[in-house]
């Protein structure tokens, strides 16, 4: 009788213990409070175009927003990928565009603004450089130790080779790669200019297979399920040159931290194994019209045809990503490992204590057609 007593008070101590420890690593994660700032193009616009432009914009009229009731000005038939990366890193605010009057910007803001190009002066839009002036004039609203801490989002430059390509279809070699070199080198400009402003983690994306996105094989008639190849070399050039760029500033400035989210080969392993990823349509587009379903899709005097279900498609419109494949891409980013984004992914990135110098950097992967089914194989997305 005693034994038992003991047994049971023994034991309810051990579980009376177990649920403690429980409740204290559930409620206290040790996260950090920081905010998301997103800097780029159309795919991070939180709907600064729509402040920008006295015109209509697309994106602000149905089916844009489909899938959460009303349009916002985002590119998706929802929400964006930043809207599902800041829920994981428990920032409860929606993340603004910064360019919209009352806007509560304290955990962060979109700085993107659709059409954004990294050289040239896109009309009615911002390059990355104006973007990050318009943050030094709001820096007021954060202090230094809250930038410190928080993460600087970016993915830019699609335009610019969109751009290039139009206008220099019979670029050679050597133009294109001189191309990519002022494209980079104003990149880390701009870069250094945002780390100078007071940020010092930053998340950068590679670029997407341009050539593939379903408004590119569209418009240069790529025929059945061919992708532009010229775009996606300048995309590979490009993004050969970010990881050892990063690195390099990262090792001049202990302050300096970064990571690299692997968005080309993301996109490439869902187009090339489609069903593994649960996309059953990924050439083309789920709104829009043309052979690729690619163009017009939100534009009141374009007939576009919409998909009956949107989950089932990588693409929504002719270039963005349906929220499905944008709260994937939020996963991956907030949890993967080194084969998707490196040297660490942002549930890491954010922990890092600022200050601390990186010890991991970003090295070359191995070739394409090795990776081409790893996230699967190895379940990194079932974190
Ligand atoms: C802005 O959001 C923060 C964090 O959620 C909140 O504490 C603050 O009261 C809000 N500010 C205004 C003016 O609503
Ligand atoms: C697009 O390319 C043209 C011709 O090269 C250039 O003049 C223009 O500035 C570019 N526009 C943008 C927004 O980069
Ligand atoms: C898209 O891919 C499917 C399946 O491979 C193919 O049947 C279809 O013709 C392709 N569509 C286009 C426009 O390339």
């Amino acid at each position: 009788m005693v034994s038992k007593c003991n047994l049971a008070s023994v034991l309810g101590i051990f579980l009376v213990l177990a649920l403690f420890q429980n409740s204290i690593t559930v409620s206290g994660q040790n996260v950090p409070v920081v905010a998301l700032f997103t800097f780029g193009d159309s795919n991070l616009d939180a709907g600064n175009k729509q402040q920008l432009t006295q015109t209509l914009v697309a994106q602000g009229f149905w089916p844009y927003g489909k899938s959460r009731d009303k349009p916002t000005g985002k590119f998706s038939d929802g929400f964006i990928t930043p809207d599902f990366l800041a829920k994981s890193m428990r920032i409860t605010n929606e993340i603004v565009p910064a360019l919209k009057p009352n806007v509560n910007v304290s955990r962060g803001a979109s700085f993107a603004v659709a059409d954004a190009t990294l050289l040239g002066a896109p009309v009615e839009s911002m390059t990355l450089n104006q973007q990050i002036r318009k943050f030094n004039q709001m820096k007021t609203n954060w202090n230094d130790e809250l930038l410190g801490k928080s993460l600087f989002m970016i993915y830019v430059g699609a335009n610019d080779y969109l751009n290039f390509s139009k206008n220099n279809l019979n670029a050679d070699a050597s133009a294109q790669q001189a191309f990519v070199t002022s494209v980079t080198n104003k990149l880390k400009n701009d870069i250094t200019m945002l780390f100078n402003s007071g940020a010092n983690k930053f998340l950068i994306q590679t670029l997407a297979p341009l050539g593939c996105l379903p408004i590119v094989r569209q418009e240069y008639n790529t025929g059945i399920d061919q992708c532009y190849e010229k775009l996606n070399d300048m995309a590979r050039q490009h993004n050969e040159k970010i990881g050892p760029m990063l690195n390099e500033m990262a090792k001049a400035s202990k302050d300096f931290q970064f990571t690299v989210f692997d968005f080309y080969n993301v996109m490439l392993r869902r187009m090339q194994n489609n069903k593994e990823y649960r996309f059953f349509v990924t050439n083309s587009s789920c709104c829009g019209v043309g052979t690729h379903d690619a163009y017009g899709c939100g534009l009141p005097n374009v007939h576009s045809r919409l998909c009956d279900y949107q989950r089932s498609y990588l693409y929504f419109d002719g270039r963005h990503n349906t929220e499905k494949a944008q709260e994937m891409f939020s996963h991956l980013l907030f949890g993967a490992d080194q084969n998707v984004i490196q040297p660490m992914n942002v549930r890491e990135l954010v922990v890092y204590p600022v200050g601390e110098p990186m010890r991991d950097f970003w090295v070359p992967q191995p070739l394409e057609s090795t990776v081409s089914s790893l996230e699967s194989s190895h379940g990194y997305e079932d974190f």
